[in-house]
């Protein structure tokens, strides 16, 4: 049986930068992924441009049953010790919008940064391996696989969510955690655009492809990101942040022109040409599908001048407290991530080490720690594949 100090099973994000890691100490470390190649969700992330960090990361913004876990991995590795990792690199990146930074070529780019980094550091990648048993062993594990086995003293689980199963996303880490005894908190899709029921679908059928900047809020969350109507239902940026606080048969409530008063604009346009038309005002804001939708939807006849300030209001309520009830969502086939996953209480939260299972770590996003959308998610997989990288 051949040996090695570590196993990391799955090439992702996570897994690479543990595997990079371990092997700078010296030891000797097997990298597994059943796909053929190692990084894919970094390879079709952000477009294809790999939105690797977020240069405002803090523990605000990532969600999980213990909010406090997060904060010693990103702490001991910081989206500025990634970003001088891609400076020192030579990768040419920018900032696209709310401290996201994007590659300016290929998401490729990252993916060969860190290949690169594994063969300098003589990590074994073994791609097309699936892992078929995992059993304790006097020094460690010993792993059955598609083809051969291995013993290792420490396993580090990177097999990441369960979103996008087309691109092999599986519930292994989850059921290792489970078969170690270590609690799961439920799983379920995040950043993930929200649907509409027939009939709401129906009504909103003429708005598909329209986008506006909008702030969705849920209770208190609140993000300001543009929104997209789609044949579905809602998506867009906001639609996607707002989705991992949303659960089913609540309400969200959308302003779709958020910095304007636009009572107040109504108003003053009814007194100084009160000839026009409301579509025509609204137009002036929205876009035209969207003015005409609002104007049919509350059956309005009759130029600006006809209308009370009860009415204006109305319009105002639906245009910037639009309320809404979504009846679900696109689900993992199209989320970008997975909330919940292994229980933080039963991992080291400086090592990730599971606390009842020495040698066995969990790290990137089979954690239930999840972040905002904006490259959050891709430095909590550096961040806790870091950690653990130090120690394994
Ligand atoms: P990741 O999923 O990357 O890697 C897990 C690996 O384990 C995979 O290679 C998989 O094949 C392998 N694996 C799974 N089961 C296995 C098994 N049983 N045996 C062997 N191998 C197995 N985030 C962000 O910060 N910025 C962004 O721009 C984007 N964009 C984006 C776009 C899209 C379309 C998606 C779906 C997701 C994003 N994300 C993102 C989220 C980000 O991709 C995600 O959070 C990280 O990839 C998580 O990294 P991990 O290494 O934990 O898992």
């Amino acid at each position: 049986m051949e040996q090695y100090d570590v196993v990391v099973v799955g090439a992702g994000a996570a897994g690479m930068m543990c595997a990079i890691e371990a092997g700078k100490r010296g030891r000797s470390v097997l990298i597994i992924d059943h796909a053929a190649a190692p990084g894919e969700k970094i390879r079709i992330s952000g477009g294809g441009r790999c939105n690797f960090t977020n240069i405002h990361t803090s523990p605000r913004q990532f969600i999980s049953q213990n909010p406090r876990f997060c904060i010693s991995a990103l702490s001991r590795y910081t989206q500025r010790d990634f970003i001088a990792w891609i400076d020192r690199s030579g990768i040419a990146y920018h900032e696209k919008t709310l401290g996201q930074l994007f590659c300016d070529g290929s998401a490729r780019e990252i993916i060969d940064l860190l290949t690169t980094e594994m063969d300098r550091h003589h990590v074994d990648l073994s791609l097309n391996t699936v892992v078929t048993d995992v059993a304790r062993s006097a020094g460690g594990f010993d792993l059955r696989l598609s083809h051969g086995a291995v013993r290792c003293a420490a396993l580090v689980v990177a097999s990441g969510g369960k979103s996008i199963p087309k691109m092999g996303a599986t519930g292994f880490g989850y059921e290792l955690a489970a078969r170690f005894g270590l609690n799961l908190v439920e799983t379920r899709p995040a950043l993930v655009p929200l649907t509409f029921q027939p009939d709401v679908l129906e009504r909103l059928k003429p708005l598909a492809g329209v986008a506006v900047d909008a702030i969705v809020s849920h209770g208190k969350t609140r993000f300001e990101e543009a929104m997209l109507f789609t044949h579905r239902g809602l998506s867009g940026p906001a639609i996607l942040q707002i989705s991992s606080f949303w659960r089913e048969g609540d309400e969200i409530t959308v302003a779709m022109l958020p910095g304007l008063n636009l009572l107040d604009t109504l108003r003053a346009a009814r007194a100084s040409n009160g000839r026009q038309a409301l579509q025509t005002v609204l137009a002036a804001h929205l876009p035209k599908r969207l003015a005409q939708l609002l104007v049919e939807e509350q059956a309005i006849q009759g130029n600006l001048a006809d209308l009370s300030d009860k009415v204006l209001a109305r319009v105002d309520a639906a245009v910037n407290a639009w309320r809404v009830r979504p009846n679900g969502s696109e689900g993992y086939r199209t989320a970008e991530v997975t909330l919940g996953g292994v229980d933080t209480r039963d991992l080291d939260s400086r090592t990730m080490e599971a606390k009842a299972v020495p040698g066995l770590y969990f790290i990137g996003e089979v954690v239930d720690v999840t972040g905002w959308l904006g490259g959050y998610n891709f430095q909590w997989a550096w961040s806790s594949g870091w950690s653990a990288g130090q120690v394994v």
